[in-house]
C-alpha cells in the first residue's frame, strides 16, 4: 500500500471534514500518499483526483459539509462510468480508498469491485444512522442535537400560543432522527414508520392532553408514511378543531452545522481505523464503532436496512408522553 485516495459521497453529514482529516493525517503518518477526489464518484469518474497533505485538512474539524464535494453520481451505475473510474484510480496508481458514505455509497462500492481490484473501506457517513454495523453514523448526533435545539425553540413559541406542532424531520428510510429527537425533546408523539401510526390513537391522546398540557409537539418523521406534515396538520384539526395548528418542516439544517464533539471523535476513530484496515489488507468492509469499539461489517451487511428500531426506546417513549 502505497498511495490512498479518500472520497464523500451522497448526502453530507457532519463530522464528514473530521473524518477525511483523519484519514489524511493517519495515511501521512504512516508514510503514504494520500489523495482526495471531489464529487464523490462522479468526480472519480471525471479524474478529479487532487493531491493532500497534512495542511490541506488543517482547520476543518470543526466544519460541517464535506471540503472534498459530494454527490449522488448516477453515471457510476453505469457500466461506461465505472470503466472510467477503474482507468483514473488505476492511472493514478492509487492502491487504496476511503469511502465516507451511506447506503448507496457502499452498495456502489460492492458493485464496482465486481470490475476493479483496488480496495475499498467505508466510513459510514450519514445522518440517517441506518446502517448496520455501527452504533453511529457519522452526522447522526449533530443532526438529532439540531433537531432538538430546534424543536426546543418551537416549544416556546407553542407554549406561549398553547398550540399544537407538527415538526417533520428527516431519515428517508429510518425512523431513527425522529424517535431519538423525539425522545430528547419531549415529544408528545413520535411518528416512525417501524412502530405503526395509529391514527385514531393519536387522535385519542391528543383530545385527552388537551385540558392539562399547554403545548403539543409531534415529531413526524419523513418515512412515517403518514403524507405531509401540511396535509396531516389539516387531517388532525378536522377531528380536532379546538386546536391551534401549525406545523415545520426542518428540512436541510439537519445536514449542517458545526459537528458535535461526539461526531467529531467517532469521525477521527473511524478515518484512522480505515487507513490502518486497508494497511492490514483489510477491503469492501465498513468501519463503525460498536460498543465504543471499532468494528468491521462486510458491505453487504451493512448495507441492509434495519427493521425493528430499538424496542425499548419505542416503549419508553410511549409511557414518557402521556
Ligand atoms: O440520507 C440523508 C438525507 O438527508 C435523508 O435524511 C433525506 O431523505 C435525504 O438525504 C435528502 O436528500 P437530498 O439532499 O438529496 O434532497
Amino acid at each position: 500500500m502505497k498511495k490512498i485516495a479518500v472520497f464523500s459521497s451522497g448526502g453530507d453529514a457532519p463530522g464528514m471534514n473530521a473524518c477525511i482529516r483523519a484519514v489524511v493525517r493517519t495515511s501521512i503518518f504512516n508514510h503514504l500518499d494520500v489523495t482526495g477526489i471531489m464529487h464523490g464518484y462522479d468526480g472519480m469518474i471525471n479524474g478529479e483526483i487532487i493531491p493532500m497533505n497534512a495542511r490541506s485538512v488543517s482547520g476543518i474539524i470543526h466544519r460541517g459539509g464535506t471540503i472534498l464535494k459530494t454527490a449522488r453520481s448516477a453515471e457510476f451505475m453505469t457500466q461506461e462510468g465505472m470503466n472510467k473510474a477503474k482507468q483514473n484510480l488505476e492511472s493514478n496508481k492509487i492502491d487504496g480508498v476511503v469511502a465516507i458514505g451511506g447506503d448507496g455509497t457502499f452498495r456502489g462500492a460492492l458493485e464496482f469491485s465486481n470490475i476493479c481490484s483496488v480496495p475499498f473501506v467505508g466510513c459510514p457517513g450519514t445522518i440517517d444512522n441506518d446502517l448496520i454495523g455501527t452504533d453511529f453514523t457519522i452526522g447522526y448526533d449533530t443532526a438529532i442535537n439540531t433537531v432538538v435545539d430546534a424543536v426546543d425553540k418551537i416549544r416556546d413559541t407553542a407554549e406561549s400560543h398553547d398550540r399544537l406542532f407538527f415538526v417533520e424531520v428527516m431519515g428517508r428510510d429510518a425512523g431513527l432522527i425522529a424517535l431519538r429527537s423525539g425522545i430528547g425533546s419531549g415529544a408528545e408523539a413520535i411518528l416512525i414508520s417501524e412502530a405503526e401510526t395509529d391514527f385514531e390513537k393519536l387522535i385519542q391522546h391528543l383530545r385527552e392532553s388537551r385540558k392539562d398540557k399547554s403545548s403539543k409537539i409531534v415529531i413526524v418523521s419523513e418515512q412515517s408514511g403518514t403524507g405531509s406534515v401540511v396535509k396531516l396538520a389539516e387531517k388532525v384539526k378536522k377531528v380536532l378543531p379546538f386546536y391551534d395548528i401549525r406545523f415545520s418542516v426542518l428540512g436541510h439544517i439537519q445536514r449542517g452545522g458545526n459537528p458535535s464533539c461526539m461526531d467529531r471523535v467517532n469521525s477521527s476513530r473511524m478515518g484512522f481505523a480505515a487507513v490502518e484496515a486497508l494497511m492490514q489488507g483489510k477491503k469492501n468492509l465498513m468501519i463503525g464503532i460498536i460498543n465504543n469499539k471499532i468494528s468491521y461489517t462486510p458491505f453487504e451487511n451493512a448495507v441492509k436496512h434495519i427493521e425493528e428500531l430499538h424496542p425499548d426506546l419505542v416503549k419508553m417513549m410511549r409511557v414518557l408522553a402521556i
